[in-house]
């Protein structure tokens, strides 16, 4: 093992590894506290692939110049794949060469597999959010088909979030948001992109989550950033809630005042850890084409 370098940010990332070494890299601002690391690493040496995961720090104004970087190490067989977080999932489309159709769909990317073709590095943007946000319902027997589905947000991961129930089939979508134009927005694009789903819908701001729905709702995912720090209130109340509601709560470092909520109305809820590791697994399985070992995963998160 040497220590050699990627240079992708303005500083060339360190890491241990030989000639042969893929690197995989997180690009995102600020990525020093990103969970991605520890998980990625831990299953690339479960797989026993001669791989690492780096995250590097790359503000939005130097991204273009990180993906022809990208380019290069794509060209010179060391990069073996690129994960992709706040603030450049949308941003980096225009720097792709082709996108799959959930990316398209969803308009954001978290995932980029890379190749050459004639010499060229060709990359190409997926978006495994939606897949986390599938899975990480699955683990706890949670299905949207044919269930009132709330949406808190609408942002990149509220579109992942959205068009994963949309692709469930769930009865009824609601989006729900601080600004009530971001949330209209977002369910007309979405639902002009999946013509064959037609569900129940409304979308505005907060207050549209009336007791009725709230009553009615069977899932709920919070995919704002309000309950990041300490102080944060919730962007919803609990309180009519059925007790059949499920809530995914995308914000993982601390527990959010809606998670605290919902724990102590008794509700079945999960926080963002699971649905980090499935995009993250859904990720690797697209680069390496290896099944990824997901309870690993998880484990290795238990001390961070
Ligand atoms: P992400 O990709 O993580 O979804 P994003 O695209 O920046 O991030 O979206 C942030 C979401 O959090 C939006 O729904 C935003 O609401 P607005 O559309 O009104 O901006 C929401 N958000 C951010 N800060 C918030 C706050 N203090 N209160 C309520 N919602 C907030």
């Amino acid at each position: 093992m040497d220590a050699r370098t990627i240079h992708v940010g303005a500083q060339p990332t360190p890491y241990d590894g030989g000639p042969r070494t893929r690197v995989f890299v997180l690009l995102g601002h600020p990525v020093q506290h990103s969970l991605s690391p520890v998980f990625q690493n831990a299953a690339l040496r479960a797989l026993g692939l001669d791989a690492v995961y780096v995250a590097v720090d790359v503000p939005s104004d130097e991204l273009g110049a990180a993906v022809a970087r990208l380019r290069d190490a794509t060209r010179a067989g060391q990069l073996g794949g690129v994960n992709v977080t706040v603030p450049h999932k949308t941003a980096i489309l225009e720097h792709l060469d082709a996108l799959d159709d959930t990316a398209r769909a969803v308009g954001a990317v978290n995932t980029v597999c890379v190749t050459t073709r004639g010499g060229q590095a060709w990359l190409q943007g997926r978006n495994t959010d939606v897949e986390g946000v599938q899975r990480a319902l699955g683990d706890a027997g949670i299905s949207m088909r044919d269930a009132a589905v709330v949406v808190v947000g609408a942002g990149g991961a509220a579109r992942a979030a959205a068009w994963a129930a949309l692709q469930a089939r769930a009865a009824t979508l609601g989006v729900v948001n601080r600004t009530p134009e971001n949330a209209r927005d977002l369910l007309e694009t979405l639902l002009v992109r999946a013509p064959d789903r037609r569900p129940a819908t409304y979308a505005g701001g907060f207050d549209l989550l009336s007791a009725e729905r709230l009553r009615e709702a069977r899932v709920l995912v919070q995919t704002t950033s309000l309950g990041m720090r300490a102080a944060d209130p919730s962007p919803v109340a609990l309180d009519d809630a059925s007790h059949e509601l499920f809530v995914l709560e995308m914000i993982y470092a601390r527990e959010s005042a809606l998670l605290h909520q919902a724990r102590t109305l008794g509700l079945r809820c999960a926080d963002g850890r699971d649905m980090l590791v499935h995009q993250g697994a859904a990720s690797l399985r697209a680069w390496t084409h290896h099944e990824p070992p997901v309870e690993l995963m998880k484990r290795s998160l238990t001390s961070h």
